[in-house]
């Protein structure tokens, strides 16, 4: 054959293949056997393998491919991936509903029902009808890059389908679930379980696992797929006027959606299909734990927004949860990183939705005294989603008499130190400052996933460092003696020096890391994040007052206080002096390479209307990348950037001379980058801004 034969035969049997595997997975109406996919597959990778500067990304030979990826890079989201509020009755269906419509001000809402996916979120970026990059939710601002996994699954197209009712985006994000069939589970752990492995506890976990898998030779074993529920963003086209109109989009580029999802313009209706998903519930292939309600109207959505990181326009019946009959064996004691007693209940084990529960907690001893839990007890234990499982009550019927109250310890079962009780909390709490019990959740906090994710450093290594007297803080773990570690037994200097390659390479872990394994009351990833953008360093985190710190949009009286009592505390001070001391990074750099803060210096005014997301959205992104957001234009602004019906801002911007950038470069600059029309804008508004401090 003549290359040019070549290269038609490779187009068609690539499109043939796309074609098998788009009818297969998304339709579920396969029409070749497997026994002609393979076939086709086969003479695809002998053709390649004869031609190799022929292949391409897209082919659908590299979908299995193995790649083994040693990190997951962290993306940014353009967009944050919102979570979801939940109700659990018709009253609060009502409510939320009510307020939807007082919000949007319009008295007759149309909503979209459709099933709750029990699986984990991620966001696809197609650029040109390519896919492009794939990330998971992570903790919905920044996640983990996946796209070499998100190549390996063959029910997710890389080619998006030419649409037939609008122009294929420039650029679009698909957010979706991804999931394991019921059926596919079972055989997946069924073949686990052959070959000896460790099976999984459910297939939400099996999802998770595989879509994080390092390998992607294994991702591809697995069978994974996508419901696709909505757009996050496009580039270079609008997005349809409605939430329905947004599946049938996403159908006609390839993706599976919940063909089921139903449109109603009555509380009654909506209400009945809740009901109707939970009937449903056990005779679906796919896990779902409730019925998602979203309003129709996407402008609508945008009125009536979001708080916190939760839509206004949408909501989750989530579903009664699971629960189960078990014994109470006994009550023991957890000292948490800030002292707290916590009680918990070891319990006979008992598997619930595929999980075995073998803990619950009693949260303190009101409670317990409350639901009068004794040991010896049978109770109904639940289990919601990922929650803690908890005891809804004692059986009182099965009492033999046998059963022991429980009573809380006077002293802290770690150090021995008396506890002091808080009326108000009903908790005790071990006011040890250096209790071994706390100093361990310290660490364990810190050197966690959440936090400062120092690979290799367990809590078990941990433990044991501790209990050696190495770790005493977490400022020690940077001081530890590596010879001594090696010295120890089942170490060696391998694993020694892997371990100190790993603690060395957090040290340059973004700020709002570190901030957030300091372990300050309150301050969970979000708090974590505004400080660390706002400040831009610990020092100057230190040094702020309350009130500073309460002027950061998102940020309340009660976690400003806390962050300041903790600066005014000479031990914490002491701390952050031997971090840094250590070496570790306080600062974060904000240099025009760093994506996080890539618009420093740069002052910029929002005006119109957007499609991709909403103004004060777009504000609070911008200045997180750095940018000072203000209201009017002059002479100081670096650009206006107006939207669709911007209306005298931009006569005043072309007056003084102000580039005048539209919604793509907002996007661009969200994507982390500079825009064309503004990069020799940006260089000289810092250059000069660095000389005004010198
Ligand atoms: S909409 C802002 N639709 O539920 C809207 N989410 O608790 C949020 N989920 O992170 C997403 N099925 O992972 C939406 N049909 C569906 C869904 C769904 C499952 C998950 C999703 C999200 C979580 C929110």
């Amino acid at each position: 054959m003549a290359d040019n034969d070549f290269q038609h035969r490779l187009d068609a049997l690539r499109h043939t293949l796309d074609q098998w595997a788009f009818e297969y997975f998304v339709l579920d109406q396969p029409t070749a056997t497997d026994a002609e996919y393979d076939a086709r597959m086969n003479e695809l990778r002998a053709i390649e393998a004869e031609h190799p500067e022929l292949v391409t990304a897209e082919s659908p030979t590299q979908r299995v491919g193995s790649f083994q990826q040693s990190d997951f890079s962290e993306v940014v989201h353009p967009r944050p991936l919102l979570s979801l509020s939940n109700v659990y009755s018709r009253e609060e269906l009502d409510a939320w509903a009510a307020r939807a419509e007082r919000l949007s001000g319009s008295s007759a809402l149309a909503f979209v029902t459709e099933p709750k996916i029990d699986g984990l979120a991620v966001a696809l970026t197609y650029v040109n009808g390519r896919f492009n990059h794939g990330a998971t939710r992570g903790n919905g601002m920044v996640g983990d890059d996946i796209s070499a996994n998100i190549r390996a699954i063959r029910s997710i197209p890389v080619n998006l389908r030419a649409p037939q009712s609008f122009p294929m985006p420039e650029t679009i994000e698909i957010r979706g679930e991804i999931y394991i069939r019921k059926s596919d589970f079972e055989r997946l752990n069924s073949g686990i379980a052959d070959a000896g492995g460790k099976l999984f506890m459910n297939s939400r976990n099996a999802a998770a696992g595989s879509i994080r898998q390092k390998d992607t030779a294994i991702t591809a074993q697995r069978p994974l797929r996508l419901f696709a529920y909505q757009i996050g963003y496009t580039i270079g086209t609008g997005l349809p006027p409605t939430h329905f109109d947004t599946l049938g989009w996403l159908r006609e580029l390839g993706f599976t959606t919940s063909l089921d999802a139903a449109r109603h313009t009555s509380l009654d209706d909506v209400w009945r299909a809740c009901e109707t998903w939970l009937e449903l519930r056990p005779t679906l292939d796919f896990e779902i734990d409730g019925t998602v309600i979203k309003v129709d109207s996407l402008q609508l959505q945008e009125e009536i927004g979001f708080v916190a990181r939760e839509p206004r326009w949408a909501t989750a019946y989530k579903f009664p949860a699971i629960q189960q009959t078990t014994k109470v064996l006994d009550i023991i004691i957890n000292v948490g990183r800030t002292g707290t007693l916590n009680p918990l209940a070891l319990l006979e084990p008992v598997n619930i939705g595929g999980v075995t529960v073998k803990r619950a907690t009693l949260h303190n001893e009101d409670e317990i005294a409350r639901k009068d839990i004794r040991i010896g007890d049978t109770v109904i234990v639940q289990r919601a989603g990922d929650v803690i499982p908890q005891i809804v009550k004692v059986i009182e019927e099965r009492r033999t008499g046998n059963q022991q109250p429980y009573a809380m310890p006077d002293a802290c079962p770690s150090c021995g130190t008396p506890v002091h009780r808080d009326e108000d909390v009903a908790m005790r709490y071990c006011t040890n400052a250096a209790c071994p019990a706390q100093l361990k959740e310290r660490i364990h906090h810190f050197i966690g996933r959440p936090a400062m994710d120092i690979d290799g450093l367990g809590a078990k290594l941990a433990d044991r460092f501790i209990d050696l007297g190495w770790i005493v803080d977490v400022a020690s773990i940077y001081q530890l003696d590596w010879a001594k570690v090696s010295e120890l037994e089942g170490m060696g200097e391998t694993s020694a020096a892997n371990l100190a390659r790993a603690v060395e390479k957090s040290k340059s872990q973004p700020l709002w890391r570190l901030i957030h394994g300091l372990g300050i009351r309150h301050v969970g990833e979000r708090t974590a994040t505004l400080v660390a953008d706002r400040f831009g360093s610990l020092d100057a985190l230190m040094g702020a007052s309350a009130a500073e710190i309460e002027a950061i949009p998102g940020i309340g009286g009660i976690l400003a206080a806390s962050l300041h009592d903790f600066a005014q505390e000479e031990p914490n001070r002491q701390l952050v002096e031997r971090l840094k001391a250590a070496g570790v990074r306080t600062a974060d750099e904000r240099s025009a390479s760093d994506t996080a803060r890539h618009l420093d210096g740069v002052t910029l005014v929002l005006t119109g209307r957007f499609d991709a997301l909403t103004r004060p959205e777009a504000e609070e992104r911008l200045r997180r990348a750095g940018a000072n957001v203000t209201s009017s234009v002059s002479k100081k602004t670096t650009a206006l950037i107006a939207g669709a019906d911007a209306g005298s801002k931009v006569d005043k911007a072309l007056a003084l001379k102000v580039p005048v950038l539209e919604e793509a470069d907002l996007m661009t600059m969200l994507d982390g980058r500079v825009p064309d029309a503004l990069s020799t804008e940006v260089a000289i508004t810092i250059e000069s801004g660095a000389a005004a401090d010198s």
